[in-house]
């Protein structure tokens, strides 16, 4: 038999994918994909020997029963549903930090909507110069590139709007996440993802936005850094069951499109509003450092440009940029 023609395996597996749980007829494949039965059982024979699970049943045809976890263009592609998030997927086995990568990416021209993923990275970047700890092949590492049609000044809007997005992906997935201003993801009070927006531009034009995005889905205690042990967590120790990693990066890039459209239809307004129903900040006290020392007070609302407006002894304080701390709650019934 001769060649079989390029990209058709990954085609019938977007053919699997595509039926979810329901079987699909070596014929309906073949049809549809111009092969021969042939080929097509030579496709799944080869997806198999990559770690597919697809049980093939006489009379009812073939199903996709499992991937294998593993986050590549293979794996992502198929399982996509968006018109521009991640149809160009550029992943990685280990990348200093994807943001990096984005950001060379972004400057040699890629499109909107371009996406970098790595399974592990070696100089993975937290906001304000901090690590972000990226195990191999326990998490998600990944960052996309935007070219929005917005004035600079209204960049920072994106951050929320990811945070929002990335929200929704976890409580999907079964935790109940909530944001802490400006855009960490927490569960039970411990960090679960965060977001890192970088971006260029000029006085009254973005050239590109790098948003992105860490989120810890099956990293155990053992995977965390020590001391980040009592404060950060994963998907995977709260629901008590493993993510599959490839989903879950399809899944949140489906929502990151979805809040992005909304965004460019209908401006901030319904993101501000998203963002204050999943806020765990809100009506909070919280410290934060000020150029005066230290400040505490109640966290009220977040304004139009996505500020935090704390009331404070001296009034209301905006803060625009930097880290709040949450106060911990004292529990009147507590010993
Ligand atoms: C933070 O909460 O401090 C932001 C963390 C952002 C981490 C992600 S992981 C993917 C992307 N690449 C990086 O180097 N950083 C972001």
């Amino acid at each position: 038999m001769g060649e079989l023609p390029p990209g058709s395996e990954e085609l019938v597996l977007a053919f699997l994918a595509e039926a979810a749980d329901d079987f699909v007829s070596g014929e309906a494949i073949s049809g549809k994909l111009g092969l021969s039965r042939a080929a097509v059982w030579k496709h799944v024979e080869a997806l198999r020997r990559q770690g597919y699970g697809i049980e093939a049943v006489p009379a009812r045809g073939y199903r996709l029963a499992s991937i294998p976890d593993r986050l590549g263009a293979l794996e992502i592609g198929p399982l996509l549903n968006t018109h521009d998030l991640g149809q160009v997927l550029h992943c990685a086995e280990e990348l200093p930090s994807t943001n990096d990568r984005a950001r060379e990416l972004a400057e040699e021209g890629a499109l909107h909507g371009e996406v970098v993923v790595a399974e592990s990275q070696t100089a993975g970047r937290g906001r304000r110069g901090r690590a972000w700890s990226s195990p191999p092949g326990k998490n998600l590492h990944l960052s996309a590139i935007l070219r929005p049609d917005l004035p600079p000044q209204r960049a920072p809007e994106l951050t929320l709007v990811a945070s929002v997005a990335a929200c929704e992906a976890c409580r999907k997935a079964g935790v109940e996440a909530g944001i802490k201003w400006p855009n960490d993801l927490l569960v039970r009070g411990r960090k679960v993802a965060g977001i890192l927006t970088e971006l260029s531009a000029e006085l009254d034009q973005i050239h590109w936005v790098v948003v992105g995005i860490g989120v810890n889905l099956n990293a155990g205690p053992d995977d965390l850094p020590p001391e980040l042990r009592d404060v950060a967590t994963s998907i995977a120790v709260e629901r008590g069951q493993p993510v599959p990693r490839a989903l879950f990066a399809a899944a949140l890039l489906a929502e990151m499109e979805h809040w992005l459209d909304r965004h460019a239809a209908e401006g901030f307004e319904p993101i501000r509003e998203a963002w204050r129903e999943r806020s765990v900040t809100l009506g909070r006290e919280v410290r934060m450092d000020g150029e005066a020392g230290e400040t505490t007070g109640i966290a009220e609302d977040i304004d139009a440009s996505g500020a935090l407006l704390v009331r404070t002894r001296a009034g209301i304080v905006r803060v625009v940029s930097g880290d709040v701390r949450l106060v911990a709650r004292v529990d009147p019934a507590g010993g």
